[in-house]
């Protein structure tokens, strides 16, 4: 089976959130079944300046707005697709907006070649790779099935990933015609969405298949809470949906080998991993006291990761003697709040305002615990890195969080599959509440390690999902020959 992937960012080259850490993880866990992947990504300046041996595969005179070219280039192992396309993606500033934080004014172009290349490519516009289903990821690729649709020639089958459902992109209806759809596109069940034009409605709708990356989160967005307006769609649509949790890279995540982390350590030598706690400490200027829970975020700052709660927790995080180090960006208000609290409390709270992947992989290895308290959560990351790197995940009982922690309540403990500590509704006070009990159950040491050895023993790599992936597939294939659609 060959299968093309389309994504607007990928670990290693690009990366705004856990999007890019997929897109790059998936073909070589699908090698595995048999699956052979390209990925389709656009030309950001860090894309042309990390691939390597870069072909021309095709040329087009005018792509919304400029010539473009289609590249075959790889990094490492991952086989590429790139579109070289300088009016519309060589600029500074991150995939999706400027650097003034703006989104790009011509988003609906940017995205609208993305997708109408991946369509191209799914009808042969590369000979030498013609793939069998096209799998497009969010809404950036959510037209490559309008395009294959309305285009009336025989298309590869399509699955379609949520990783979150916040991001919509709606565009006026008024562009449909130079985005190279036909009048008949703008109807309820083609493209149109409240009267505008909807790129992940659009993927949605018309895709063979649709995914999102938890169990738990595939049942939220079919509710009007989570489902953000597309609820009904979704329930209609019930049949074509399934959750696939998502995995981690156990090759870039691994305790034992990881070069970026002050001490390495495993299971059997969990004791060596106190070096790191003391890095962490050392980098964030806390206090040397190891009888203090450390608690570590590695998050965006916004709404949807709820840390705004953890400021309001902060009397009890002080009253617990909790210590905590945090690294991330984002919304301008919560970072400067966070920076105002370690200002305040130095030596207790520690905050590095940033992006970085090498005290990320520090953090999940010197944390005692770490915290997620999302308000809603497609799958995450961060707490499946925490559990294989002994850092006991403190989470809300949202989406995929539900689904990859093992709450520390009486009976799960007593049966010895504890992995952490869950809290529901996600509020302050319920935040808080579950900062009492993570710091009781770290009083108690016998206890404390059962988490940490069960969370590290948790299977969170990508041969579960990429095996529900790879029959998804399948069985998506034999039931849709290939065809007009
Ligand atoms: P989301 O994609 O919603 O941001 P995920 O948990 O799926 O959430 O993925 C986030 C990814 O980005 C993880 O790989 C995490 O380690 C990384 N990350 C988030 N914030 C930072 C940061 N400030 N520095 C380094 N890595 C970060
Ligand atoms: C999104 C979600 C996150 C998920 C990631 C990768 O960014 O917010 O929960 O883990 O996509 O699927």
């Amino acid at each position: 089976v060959t299968a093309l992937s389309v994504a607007s960012e990928i670990y290693p080259l690009i990366k705004t959130g856990g999007l890019a850490d997929v897109a790059g993880a998936l073909p070589s866990a699908l090698l595995r079944h048999g699956i052979t992947m390209r990925t389709l990504v656009p030309g950001y300046p860090a894309v042309m300046a990390g691939i390597e041996s870069a072909l021309p595969v095709h040329s087009f005179s005018m792509l919304f707005g400029g010539p473009a070219r289609l590249l075959t280039a790889h990094k490492g192992n991952l086989e590429l697709l790139v579109l070289d396309a300088p009016h519309l993606y060589n600029r500074p500033g991150s995939p999706y907006s400027a650097p003034d934080g703006k989104d790009w004014p011509d988003n609906a172009y940017r995205f609208a070649a993305l997708a109408r290349t991946a369509a191209e490519i799914g009808q042969g516009l590369v000979p030498s790779f013609v793939p069998d289903l096209v799998h497009a990821h969010d809404w950036q690729a959510g037209l490559t099935a309008a395009y294959l649709r309305y285009s009336g020639k025989p298309s590869p089958a399509t699955v379609f990933t949520v990783h979150n459902l916040a991001f919509q992109g709606q565009f006026p209806r008024e562009l449909l015609a130079t985005l190279g759809l036909p009048p008949g596109a703008f109807s309820v069940d083609g493209v149109e969405y409240y009267g505008s034009i909807g790129y992940m409605k659009a993927g949605l709708q018309l895709s063979d298949r649709i995914t999102t990356v938890s169990p738990a989160y595939a049942l939220e967005i079919q509710g009007p809470e989570a489902g953000m307006g597309l609820d009904g769609l979704l329930r209609q649509r019930s049949a074509q949906l399934t959750g696939i949790l998502n995995g981690i890279d156990e090759a870039v995540w691994n305790p034992a080998t990881d070069k970026r982390i002050t001490a390495t350590y495993d299971l059997a030598t969990l004791s060596a991993r106190a070096a790191n706690t003391r890095s962490v400490r050392e980098l964030f200027d806390l206090s040397p006291d190891p009888d203090r829970l450390l608690l570590g975020v590695i998050s965006r700052l916004s709404w949807q990761k709820g840390l705004d709660l953890l400021l309001e927790a902060l009397p009890v995080l002080r009253a617990e003697r909790i210590q905590l180090a945090l690294l991330g960006a984002g919304d301008p208000d919560l970072e400067a709040r966070f920076k105002a609290a370690a200002e305040a409390y130095p030596g207790e709270i520690g905050v590095m305002i940033g992006y970085d992947e090498d005290l990320a992989h520090l953090i999940q290895a010197g944390a005692d615990a770490l915290l997620v308290p999302s308000r809603f959560e497609p799958c995450g990351l961060t707490q499946l890195c925490a559990l294989r790197y002994g850092a006991v995940p403190v989470v809300a009982r949202v989406g995929g969080l539900s689904d990859t922690v093992v709450d520390a309540n009486e009976m799960a403990i007593a049966a010895g599959v504890a992995t952490g500590v869950q809290f529901s509704p996600v509020t302050g006070d319920m935040l808080s509440a579950a900062l009492g009990k993570t710091r009781a159950l770290f009083a108690d040491r016998a206890a404390w390690q059962a988490l940490q050895r069960n969370g590290m023993s948790a299977d969170v790599s990508w041969r579960n999902p990429a095996q529900h992936y790879a029959q998804l597939y399948r069985s998506l294939l034999a039931s849709r020959p290939r065809s007009n659609a």
